[in-house]
């Protein structure tokens, strides 16, 4: 397939106005929103959706969000919109927040990979919000990586998986948040299935006591069913080993420093993914800056473009473990699961 590929901003109302039709015509479109770049086809068309988990070689009982440009345009889509959802909407929408609610009849089973609930989000990003406004459906859309890879948060990125496997591509830049959206379920007591750039104590702040799925820090236990099915795959693996060092900044970088040691007396290469916090008890060693311990939202930013980048030509990557608080809830996920849940402890 060839690529057609627009920017956002020297080629705006034709780029969304072309993808626009593409996605109505039943066609593949990879666009830029404020969390990762999503591969977008209509959310209503079974057979357009099933297009989505072929480019993405995606186990199909893994479910999509349909991503939608106003929020009165859940209510088609849901069986009813219950008041704590309204409530949710007005404080968090457009924004990083996915909210997971029965379905109705319109969604076709493709989207939900036959479940009865369905996730949906109104993302923040004016291109994507265009683009879902030409379209005039519902666009449901994952992340636009090959099946198992970091998201994509870039345009590199994004075109060295999904070059000739969608219709359009759309560069809107980098993406700002840098992780996927926290994914709410509102069926039973409001669990978070996934975290991400709005966070427990922003929702705990709006609706009070807010669960989160026992996936989201730990990997599966034998015959474990996970409230979502994305949690059971093996995920944001880069082309190299993670290990996650835990302790105090201190003691990690200690930890990492024996390791790095050890694992270039083997022959490896190294990297290191330091903080500011924390970058002078590496020196002489490779290390990059991924953000401040601090503002764990810096963190998140950095993340999938880093382990991309710099899995290239490294066998292994040690990063330091943070407090799973605010944004660090959302880190801490992502970086257990490229680890695979490989972590050190003094
Ligand atoms: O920020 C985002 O959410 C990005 C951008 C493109 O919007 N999209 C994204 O989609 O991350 P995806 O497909 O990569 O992740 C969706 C997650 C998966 O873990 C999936 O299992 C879960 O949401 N999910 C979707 N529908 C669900 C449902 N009905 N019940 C439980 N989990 C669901
Ligand atoms: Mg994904």
């Amino acid at each position: 397939m060839k690529t057609e590929l627009f920017n956002a901003k020297t080629q705006k109302e034709n780029g969304t106005g072309v993808a626009g039709r593409v996605i109505r015509a039943g066609g593949l479109v990879v666009f830029p929103t404020e969390t990762v770049y999503g591969l977008g086809a209509n959310g209503l068309d079974g057979e357009a959706v099933n297009r989505i988990f072929e480019a993405k070689g995606r186990p199909n009982d893994n479910p999509l969000i349909l991503h939608i440009a106003k929020k009165s345009d859940v209510k088609p889509l849901w069986k009813h919109v219950p008041d704590i959802a309204r409530t949710l909407m007005d404080a968090f929408w457009p924004g990083p927040l996915t909210l997971i609610y029965l379905k109705s009849d319109l969604v076709p089973d493709e989207v939900t990979a036959g479940l009865d609930t369905v996730a949906v989000r109104m993302p923040e990003h004016k291109t994507a919000l265009a683009l879902i406004r030409a379209a005039g459906v519902p666009i449901a859309a994952p992340s636009a990586n090959l099946s198992g890879k970091p998201s994509p948060t870039n345009i590199d990125h994004v075109l060295e998986d999904m070059d000739g496997r969608a219709d359009v591509i759309i560069d809107g830049g980098p993406c700002a948040v840098g992780v996927e959206s926290t994914v709410l379920s509102l069926v039973g007591q409001p669990t978070i299935l996934r975290p991400g750039g709005i966070t427990k104590e922003m929702l705990e702040g709006v609706i009070g006591s807010v669960k989160v799925a026992n996936a989201v820090l730990h990997p599966l236990g034998e015959g474990e069913t996970a409230a979502s099915p994305g949690m059971k795959y093996r995920h944001y693996a880069p082309d190299c080993d993670v290990i996650v060092a835990q302790g105090s900044p201190r003691s990690a970088a200690a930890i990492i420093n024996r390791e790095y040691a050890k694992a270039e007396l083997e022959g490896k290469n190294c990297m290191i993914f330091a903080t500011e916090q924390t970058k002078s008890y590496y020196k002489g060693k490779k290390y990059v800056i991924i953000g401040d311990r601090d503002l764990p939202g810096t963190l998140c930013a950095s993340l999938f473009a880093a382990l991309r980048d710099e899995s290239e030509g490294t066998d292994v990557i040690f990063a330091e473990a943070i407090p799973a608080e605010r944004q660090g809830l959302a880190y801490m996920n992502r970086l257990l699961r490229a680890s695979g849940f490989t972590v050190l402890t003094d």
